[in-house]
């Protein structure tokens, strides 16, 4: 299947027939992020779901993405053109596993990122993405723990914006934002001293970042630890002609467009997510003639896990 105009325009047709939304992650195929109704970060994307009156949602982005949105909206139909795209950090915690951290920290707050399944969500407190995260556990009083899982480099920044002593994190990680690691970005900084650093707070070199500020090799007003939908906010304000992006490399696409005339380059090129790349043009089609592959959560586990969505679209920008 080739992503012309005639594909995007059956695209269109059967989704108005289906009284379809069409929602694209930030990290999804150039093609399938212009044929979107609407693309944008988890959090935005969760919020738009939540607010549309559209009867089917389909959910261009991974497992935990189009679950949240049949959270919100129990009597929505929920499509993902491929079933298996799934995410390497929200398998990195169970519902057993978050159990047993509850169990050893009694009274404990637990805060979740929204990469999670939704027997995770279920065993929450409170559900985050990147762009809230601060924010979220800023609104839990002092005094309480925290457990915040199940991303580690998120927890340590969010622990270091916070300075919370209290916070404990959870020892998880995202494959692809992992190898995003410090030695390449200090070498890519290093070459580019008049590039701003745009960093996702998921990857490993987000704490490399601040070091290398921190000892004044790179200008500390230059390193921007950011959200996908918050690098789009940042490009169109910074006055840099250019940028080294750290994160999964969909990205690149909505700021080339937000901002033509920086010269936006990947801090690691290769940090491409097999799960996003998934949602082809072919599945999309497919998954708009057939109604497949359609999303169901357990209704108890989406009734347990409502509040902690619900309070994550309340809390922030
Ligand atoms: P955001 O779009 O919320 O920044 O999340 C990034 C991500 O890795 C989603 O899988
Ligand atoms: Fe999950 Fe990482 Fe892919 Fe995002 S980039 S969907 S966190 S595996």
């Amino acid at each position: 299947v080739e992503a012309d105009a005639a594909w995007a325009e059956e695209v269109r047709r059967l989704a108005e027939e289906r009284d379809a939304v069409l929602l694209a992650h930030n990290y999804q195929l150039p093609e399938i992020q212009d044929v979107a109704h609407h693309t944008g970060d988890s959090l935005a994307l969760s919020r738009i779901a939540a607010g549309s009156d559209a009867s089917t949602i389909v959910f261009c982005g991974v497992h935990f993405m189009a679950e949240t949105a049949k959270i919100l909206g129990p009597e929505k139909t929920v499509l993902i053109p491929d079933e298996r795209a799934g995410c390497s950090l929200a398998d990195s915690i169970t519902a057993e596993q978050l159990r047993s951290w509850k169990a050893e920290h009694p009274g404990a707050v637990v805060v979740s990122y929204v990469n999670t399944t939704a027997e995770v969500k279920a065993e929450t407190d409170i559900c985050c993405t990147s762009s809230n995260a601060v924010d979220v556990v800023r609104s839990i009083p002092e005094g309480r723990e925290v457990l915040f899982c199940p991303d580690q480099f998120l927890g340590a920044h969010v622990k270091r914006e916070t300075g919370r002593e209290n916070l404990h994190i959870w020892a998880g990680e995202c494959h692809v934002h992992a190898g995003i690691n410090g030695p390449e970005l200090a070498e890519r900084a290093a070459a580019s001293p008049e590039a701003d650093l745009f960093i996702h707070p998921e990857c490993g070199c987000a704490t490399s970042a601040l070091y290398l500020a921190g000892e004044g090799t790179v200008e500390p007003e230059r390193v921007k630890i950011l959200s996908t939908g918050d690098m789009l906010t940042a490009a169109r304000d910074t006055g840099a002609r250019s940028v080294l992006v750290a994160t999964e490399v969909g990205m690149l696409h909505q700021l080339r467009k937000a901002a033509p005339e920086i010269d936006f380059r990947a801090v690691n090129d290769r940090a491409s997510c097999r799960y996003m790349k998934m949602i082809t043009p072919a599945a999309l089609l497919r998954c708009l003639r057939e109604g497949a592959d359609e999303v169901h959560v357990p209704t108890d586990v989406a009734d347990r896990a409502r509040a902690s969505v619900e309070r994550m679209i309340a809390i922030g920008k």
